[in-house]
């Protein structure tokens, strides 16, 4: 019961005394397992394959990689593993994990209450209402509000670095932080200090994609007034109520785990790796499937260079297993809609270094030819005869840059009409356009008409890395001007 749940912890693992918990998923338990002091692992009768293990083969890799990250793990000040597992409850994609004794039956199951379409307006702006703490992560208040979240055993947990809200979206169009109710959407908020646009970024990050003719989960961007706005996404691992159609189970499990990797080495891995195993899992349960999750992956990488996104890391992919209820056996693998996909501001002309390696190219600058030869090498694009058709490799890219320029163009033209769309905003909002504009010409795209030369020419005193070095105390401001801290003190100046 919710009290018994609630109640403080106190941890004392040891080999000799692991904490024990129970998984359950959707309502019923799937198995049991330890962690801390000693791995164990026992699942429940017809659950002994659905997870990819450890390479110990000890536990589920992805009870290994549940800890939070970034500002997440400050907030909730915790350490152990054991404990951030306990002091929760509702895991992603429906999992409930309680400590060995505790009951399940108050705890609800995730699962759609409402389209987020049905409350966006044509800017692509929240039109219900928003109940929750608005603000911006840095923001002593807001980071305070946001914390306080979190105290509730039922909040929803899971990893991810960036500072959220998950909230339920109600049919008369309310949102609400999701404490006891269904987790259906999460917000995402702007940060100060070089974050102030990253709602809009990532608006556009989507935005892009789906022009780019990737799937892409409901998004829209919620307005906050004074502040900028912040970046709210419907979830794709859940099932839509009342939907008769959705008799089956939804399991996500990101490429991290399903590469057998640690949280920490999400950056170190291979495009083709991720492609090898696309190919593994497709062949294994929905080979019908195969041919279009690799090209979902193909589309999403190429997308994420051309958006200059270097964050296209193992956790930022994932598959979405759909399980039949009846028998527990999976029936289809598919490549995971996008998520998580945003311009880099931080770099200026040129653009990032891409997270995921790809051989033969270089993590900076990449071509057409780069691309076109990952293509052939994943046996995409074939013509009738089942040879590589280069040609058709080559337009899809173009096509695919050029709708992403026009996308990023049009809304750095014609952002959306918010109180908050300060200067500082729009130049954000041009400097993301010229890094797509750029790429999508590296790449002979046609692109719309933008000077992406003049806009770069205003980077070195308007970026929003500057904006960052300022907060971070590496400039400060004086008589209006900037100046590195270090050339300050050097004349004795500070
Ligand atoms: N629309 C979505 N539906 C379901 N799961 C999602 C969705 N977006 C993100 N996730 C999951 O939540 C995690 C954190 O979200 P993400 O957008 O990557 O946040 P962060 O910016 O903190 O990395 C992701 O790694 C993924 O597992
Ligand atoms: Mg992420």
């Amino acid at each position: 019961m919710v009290d018994n749940l609630t109640r403080h912890f106190e941890f004392a693992d040891s080999p000799e005394n692991p904490t024990a918990f129970n998984l359950f998923w959707y309502g019923e338990k799937i198995g049991s397992f330890t962690f801390g002091g000693r791995k164990e692992w026992h699942p429940e009768p017809g659950y002994e394959s659905m997870f990819v293990m450890d390479e110990l083969g000890k536990l589920p890799c992805f009870l290994d990689n549940i800890n939070p990250d970034g500002w997440l793990k400050g907030a909730l000040e915790v350490e152990l593993q054991t404990e951030y597992v306990a002091k929760g409850l509702r895991f992603l994609s429906n999992f409930v994990i309680v400590r060995e004794g505790e009951r399940t039956d108050n705890i609800v199951v995730d699962e759609l209450l409402c389209g987020l379409g049905q409350y966006t307006g044509e800017n692509g702006v929240f039109t219900g209402r928003y109940e929750a703490h608005q603000g911006m992560a840095g923001e002593d208040d807001h980071d305070a509000a946001l914390k306080d979240n979190w105290k509730d055993r039922h909040m929803p947990r899971l990893s991810g670095a960036e500072q959220k809200l998950f909230m339920t979206l109600y049919p008369c169009g309310t949102m609400q932080p999701a404490q006891r109710t269904s987790f259906t959407h999460f917000a995402k908020y702007p940060g100060v200090g070089g974050y102030e646009s990253l709602g809009l970024n990532e608006f556009l990050g989507m935005k892009m994609a789906k022009a780019a003719g990737l799937s892409v989960p409901p998004f829209a961007l919620v307005d906050q007034g004074e502040h900028p706005p912040l970046f709210c996404v419907e979830r794709f691992d859940i099932p839509h109520e009342h939907d008769p159609q959705a008799q089956h189970k939804i399991l996500m499990q990101d490429f991290c785990t399903l590469m057998q990797k640690e949280e920490t080495q999400k950056f170190a891995g291979s495009i083709e790796k991720v492609f090898k195993k696309v190919k593994e899992l497709s062949d294994a349960y929905s080979p019908e499937l195969t041919q279009a999750n690799t090209q979902a992956l193909f589309d999403r990488v190429a997308a994420s260079w051309i958006m200059n996104d270097g964050d296209l890391h193992l956790k930022n992919i994932s598959m979405i297993f759909k399980v039949d209820p009846a028998t527990n056996a999976i029936q289809s693998a598919s490549f995971a809609p996008t998520y998580d996909a945003t311009i880099d501001l931080f770099s200026e002309s040129g653009g990032t270094t891409t997270a995921l390696t790809l051989s033969g190219t270089s993590k900076a600058n990449r071509k057409l030819q780069d691309f076109v030869t990952l293509a052939r090498n994943v046996g995409l694009f074939k013509d009738e005869n089942g040879a590589f058709d280069q040609s058709a490799a080559q337009v899809h890219l173009q096509n695919m840059a050029s709708k992403m320029a026009e996308t990023a163009v049009d809304f750095a033209r014609n952002p959306p009409d918010l109180k908050a769309m300060s200067p500082v905003l729009r130049q954000d909002i041009r400097f993301m356009a010229s890094h797509v504009v750029d790429r999508a010409r590296v790449l002979g795209a046609q692109t719309p008409e933008w000077d992406s030369k003049a806009e770069w020419s205003r980077f070195k005193d308007n970026s929003p890395k500057r904006r960052k070095m300022v907060a971070d105390g590496r400039f400060i401001e004086r008589n209006g001007q900037t100046r590195k801290v270090s050339a300050c003190r050097a004349r004795g100046r500070q």
